[in-house]
């Protein structure tokens, strides 16, 4: 199965098979001018095995973490494969999380102005989220991802198979942002999350791909627009604050920050009388998703100061006012709403 869709007139195209049919695809395809870059939580993989096996002098392992996206590693790395020995023709497979993906893209899309790179995502974030998209880049000392390109990966390929070895907590977190997607703009993904059962995974991708990719037709993202990207940052806005105020060290992962914001972002779109059914539903699923719900551990009389500072420096504030995405009758919309405001409706939904 495909999903293609043309943002800035190149075609984004993803592709979904299990892991003997890629196998096939990369062994007969991969040269020895190519580079592979691989996750090392997943060298276990028999695929992955067989790869190093065949090219061992053209592949990187990195362990993926949110410090790997920085200058340093960057450099280090660029300078390794170029010394390797790189031409036009040669194509970046990257197979990883968010994090591999986002450097790997970063370093194909700079390496001789440019070559392919075809990207095996290996976390569900990655599958439903970071691969998707185009958007590539590292973190400065002085914020995340301010570093980066947009550059349209060759091909995604999806494989499923992988998230066999992905931790429980990691598979939680790619729930949170599929969870997004539910709410902002895909009734069908919403109906398969609170069945009985845990629905059909690659179902569940496919319909997080197509919802994220509503937003996408090209790079630059449109504030004015029905369908602008910025809508994707449903529990961003106040997810993020609670992720960079650390108040506990540290110890929330981004997808767990945003399932406490998309609560908070929920309950701000009910008291304006834009959302009419109830929160808990939301809490009911993020819950079966193994996602923290408990958010007055992080938002409360204390901590509402730290987290309105946080978000008044995000880039998303335009002079005094900020940009939150909330839910209404069709989904996901844009509400600009003063920074006082929000300040007083924290206050009185924490
Ligand atoms: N480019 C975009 O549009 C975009 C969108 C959303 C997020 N992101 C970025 O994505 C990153 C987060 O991605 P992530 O959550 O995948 O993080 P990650 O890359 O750190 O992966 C999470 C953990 O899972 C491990 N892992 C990955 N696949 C595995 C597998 N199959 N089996 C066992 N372990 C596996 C990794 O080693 C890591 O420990 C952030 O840096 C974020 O900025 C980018
Ligand atoms: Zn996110």
């Amino acid at each position: 199965m495909k999903i293609r869709k043309i943002i800035d007139k190149r075609v984004h195209e993803i592709e979904f098979l299990k892991i003997a049919h890629l196998e096939k695809k990369l062994i007969n395809n991969i040269s020895n001018l190519d580079i592979l870059i691989f996750d090392k939580n997943i060298l276990k993989n028999i695929l992955i095995k067989k790869l190093l096996k065949k090219f061992p002098k053209r592949c990187f392992v990195i362990k993926g973490h949110e410090k790997i996206k920085n200058l340093k590693n960057y450099s280090i790395l660029i300078e390794k494969i170029i010394k390797l020995g790189v031409q036009r023709k040669t194509i970046i497979y990257s197979f990883g999380g968010g994090t591999l993906g986002d450097l790997s893209g970063f370093l194909a899309s700079t390496i001789l102005r440019g070559v392919e790179h075809v990207m095996i995502p290996t976390s569900l974030l990655a599958m439903v989220d970071s691969s998707i998209g185009g958007k590539t880049g590292i973190n400065s000392k002085f914020g995340k991802n301010l570093i980066g390109t947009f550059y349209l990966p060759k091909k995604v390929f999806i494989c499923s198979d992988f998230l066999k070895s992905l931790p429980k907590r990691e598979i939680a977190c790619g729930y949170a942002e599929i969870i997004k997607y539910s709410l902002i703009n895909s009734k069908q993904l919403h109906r398969l999350l609170i069945k009985q059962s845990k629905g059909d995974i690659n179902e569940i991708i496919k319909l997080s791909i197509n919802s994220k990719l509503k937003y996408i037709s090209d790079f630059r993202e449109k504030l004015k627009t029905k369908n602008s990207r910025a809508i994707l940052n449903f529990g961003h806005t106040i997810g993020h604050a609670i992720e960079n105020s650390n108040f506990y060290k540290g110890n929330l992962k981004h997808g767990e920050a945003i399932s406490l914001g998309m609560i908070l972002e929920l309950k701000i779109s009910s008291l304006l009388n834009y959302y009419s059914k109830r929160v808990d539903s939301l809490i009911e699923v993020l819950k079966k998703y193994n996602l923290p719900i408990n958010h007055t551990k992080y938002v409360n009389n204390r901590t509402i100061p730290t987290l309105i500072n946080k978000i008044t420096f995000d880039k998303k504030v335009i002079n005094e006012d900020v940009n939150i995405v909330l839910i209404g009758k069709n989904g996901g919309f844009i509400k600009k709403i003063s920074i006082r405001d929000l300040k007083s409706i924290l206050y009185q939904i924490k």
